[in-house]
């Protein structure tokens, strides 16, 4: 009801119209039938009965209805006008978002959980998943879209203001269904392209705490799942977590991403995120989980 970008208010004009014509037709319906339970309650002459439902009860609705959905589909067209340059491809995992970005000039970015793109640009999504459904949903700036095995669904979206939005997985898809979100940032362009530019840079070497904190998260195995860039954590079974310091959520919205929530998330696992892919370390000591939370929090 806030629309962001223009699919997004393209809907909600439809909404509103679809809104404004039900209600309409909704009072002539009462006011007609309190009229005649009411004002005039005998019968009609036949001729006249006959007149009634040929104009009342079909010609009215047709002309309304037709009308209705020629204004409905004549945004379709447009809602399936191609992107302008930016691709992002999104696959909705169990229960997260692998991000990548295919910029026009310059290197792939792999992210999660978060998307961000310049204002004023069409940008199109390719929408993937590898086991099962998951919708893609971006309310403020358009329309949600399947994310279906085998298949791969296209999703234009302009962003009309700067801000951040909540993503949505709008389908259910397991357990932690409604534990799936992302932040959806939207910048100006020169910003946007100066923060992708960014990304593929070299992260900084960790030293002092944070070194130990790297060497915990090696020790421990979490680089077979996650990918760290420049260090020996290439998994890419979950989430990249190249730049996660930089992320205002961690677990796919599932909480804000403080150091605190970091340990916890990694000690309960299964109780942030209930089937969640990955095991809870409720063994490692408190030490060791701070440390490694330190580590991630520094990767910006
Ligand atoms: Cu993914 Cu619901």
């Amino acid at each position: 009801m806030d629309p962001a970008g223009r699919e997004a208010r393209d809907v909600a004009d439809l909404f509103w119209v679809m809104l404004i014509g039900a209600g309409v037709v909704w009072t002539i319906v009462l006011g007609v039938a309190v009229y005649a339970t009411r004002v005039k309650t005998d019968a009609h002459e036949e001729h006249v009965g006959k007149r009634l439902i040929f104009w009342g009860g079909v010609v009215f609705p047709v002309v309304v209805l037709a009308a209705l959905l020629v204004y409905g589909l004549r945004l379709m067209p447009e809602l399936r006008q191609p992107g302008e340059g930016l691709r992002i491809d999104v696959a909705g995992e169990q229960f997260w978002w692998r991000v990548r970005y295919r910029p026009q000039n310059g290197p792939e970015v792999v992210t999660a959980n978060e998307i961000r793109m310049p204002v004023g640009e069409r940008v199109e999504f390719a929408l993937t998943s590898p086991h099962v459904i998951h919708a893609f949903w971006i309310p403020t700036l358009g329309g949600k879209v399947d994310m279906i095995p085998g298949r791969e669904n296209r999703l234009v979206l302009e962003a009309e203001k700067p801000g951040t939005y909540r993503g949505v997985c709008a389908e259910f898809c397991g357990a932690s269904h409604a534990l799936m979100a992302f932040d959806v940032v939207v910048m100006e362009k020169p910003a946007f392209d100066a923060w992708l530019a960014a990304q593929a840079a070299p992260l900084p070497t960790a030293t002092g705490d944070l070194a130990r904190g790297r060497d915990l998260f090696l020790q421990n195995g979490c680089g077979a799942c996650h990918a760290v860039a420049g260090i020996e954590a290439r998994g890419e079974v979950g989430p990249n977590l190249s730049r996660f310091g930089a992320r205002k959520t961690l677990g796919a919205g599932a909480l804000p991403n403080t150091a605190e929530n970091v340990v916890r998330f990694i000690a309960e696992t299964d109780k942030v995120k209930p089937r969640v892919t990955m095991p809870s370390y409720p063994a490692l000591p408190r030490d060791d989980l701070t440390a490694i939370a330190a580590y991630l929090g520094s990767l910006k």
